[in-house]
């Protein structure tokens, strides 16, 4: 089968390098891909948010399946277009990838079929939402309704913040349209647990458990990213807390999206907080997370390619997906200064990879036959081991034979769930 996947970061690499292992995989296109990926596919420079250049091309390939990763092309419709053009595709349509394209939308649906979450209150207005924040308790959470490129939530501790939070998201718009309708959420504490899930609208197989790094520097400090690195399974999140996410989160959420007439069918991403009353739900992503997927997908003994074709075929409940009892380390390698300020250009060198190691590239570019760094996250570098503690010593490992100038990571990925294995 010939198979088209829409992006070009290290969770596609990641998507690819799984589907090449698939015995049923023929040629597979990456739109846009990157530098890195063009190793394990054909690149196409086709932008992921330009939905009839990528209709366009599955038509002109033939291509037998396509694959949608990313936030923006599943919230724009990517799926259904793919999908009325012909092209059979792994993701889910534009109605349920509303979950995560609106705040107000998934924490309404989880308000009305009592899902644990945050308590929250919506505001279409600056005023009403500024006198409501004269009187709510803090820290709280002001987080913008639409996508933000996962910089949509502010942590606020007096009003003057959260003054100065509403005022960047719905008066100056940083985010843009996203910034029309806001929520002010109560603040949880506990440890954060992303479960990403299969789920064919009937049946939902939970993945393995994955804990990621979303802070730029060592100890949880500096600002926010997209993910500075993963690990899995995520210790804190047990056997007994997996049953009640199950049955409390997972199975009510499926449900609750076929009772909207939204059946969710794809990549269902659960990104919890264990709170001392029980697991809740921080958010929901319609896709797999990046770069969870990255240690996650490394510990799948199951052929992907057949997973997706389940999912997308309704026959999920048939499926064996299977994880290996293995655990799994991803540290990346971002340009010195992301996520603000950051130069790109210079010169990758990447070692061979050993057996149970990958490099997933998200951002290079190929010139003149010399990978060059292009974006804040350049690649992970990925590692599994029997246990937690080597699979971390092995992904650092590799993190050092990958070398380009002004290359930045930090040093504590895994380090908070290793203290927790040992109960610390
Ligand atoms: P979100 O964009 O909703 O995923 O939020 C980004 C990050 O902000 C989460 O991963 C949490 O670390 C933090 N966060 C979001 N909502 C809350 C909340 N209600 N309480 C505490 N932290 C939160
Ligand atoms: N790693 C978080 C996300 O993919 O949204």
């Amino acid at each position: 089968m010939d198979i088209l996947v829409v992006g070009g970061g290290g969770r596609e690499h990641a998507v690819i390098k799984a589907l090449k292992a698939s015995r049923r995989a023929g040629k597979i296109y990456a739109l846009p891909g990157n530098g890195g990926i063009a190793a394990d596919a054909e690149c196409v420079p086709v932008k992921a948010t330009d939905i009839e250049g990528i209709v366009r091309f599955a038509r002109a390939k033939k291509v037998d399946f396509a694959v949608v990763t990313p936030d923006d092309p599943l919230v724009l419709g990517c799926v259904d277009a793919l999908e009325a053009a012909g092209v059979p595709c792994f993701g889910p349509n534009k109605d349920a990838a509303i979950i995560e394209g609106s705040k107000v939308f998934s924490k309404q649906l989880m308000q009305k079929y009592h899902i644990p979450t945050a308590a929250s209150e919506t505001f279409s207005s600056a005023e009403e939402a500024l006198s409501y924040l004269k009187t709510c308790k803090y820290p709280a959470v002001v987080k913008a309704d639409g996508l933000a490129l996962g910089k949509g939530a502010l942590i606020v501790g007096s009003y003057e913040e959260a003054a100065a939070a509403v005022d960047d998201i719905m008066v100056r718009r940083v985010f843009g349209a996203s910034g029309e309708r806001i929520l002010v959420e109560e603040f949880l504490e506990g440890p954060e647990v992303s479960v990403l899930s299969f789920t064919d609208g009937k049946t939902v197989v939970p993945m393995i458990s994955s804990m990621d790094h979303k802070r730029a520097g060592d100890g949880d400090t500096g600002l926010n990213t997209g993910g500075m690195g993963t690990v899995a399974p995520n210790p804190y999140y047990t056997k007994e807390i997996a049953a009640e996410c199950m049955e409390k989160i997972f199975l009510p959420t499926i449900r609750a999206m076929n009772a909207e007439g939204r059946t969710f069918k794809g990549c269902l991403y659960f990104g919890l907080m264990l709170t001392k009353d029980g697991p809740k739900v921080i958010e929901y992503n319609c896709r797999f997370g990046d770069p969870e997927t990255q240690v996650v997908l490394p510990l799948l003994k199951s052929d992907l390619l057949e997973i997706m074709l389940a999912v997308r075929g309704g026959t999920l409940s048939k499926e064996h997906v299977r994880f290996s009892q293995d655990a799994a380390c991803c540290v990346v390698l971002a340009s010195e200064g992301y996520p603000t300020k950051y130069e790109t250009g210079f010169e990758i060198s990447l070692p061979e990879t050993g057996a149970n190691e990958s490099i997933y590239v998200a951002g290079a570019r190929l010139e003149g036959g010399k990978l060059l760094t292009s974006g804040g996250r350049v690649l992970g570098a990925v590692a599994t081991a029997p246990t937690l503690g080597e699979a971390i010593d092995r992904a650092y490992a590799l993190a050092g034979k990958i070398s380009f100038a002004n290359a930045y990571m930090r040093r504590d990925i895994g380090r908070r769930a290793l203290a927790a294995q040992k109960g610390v």
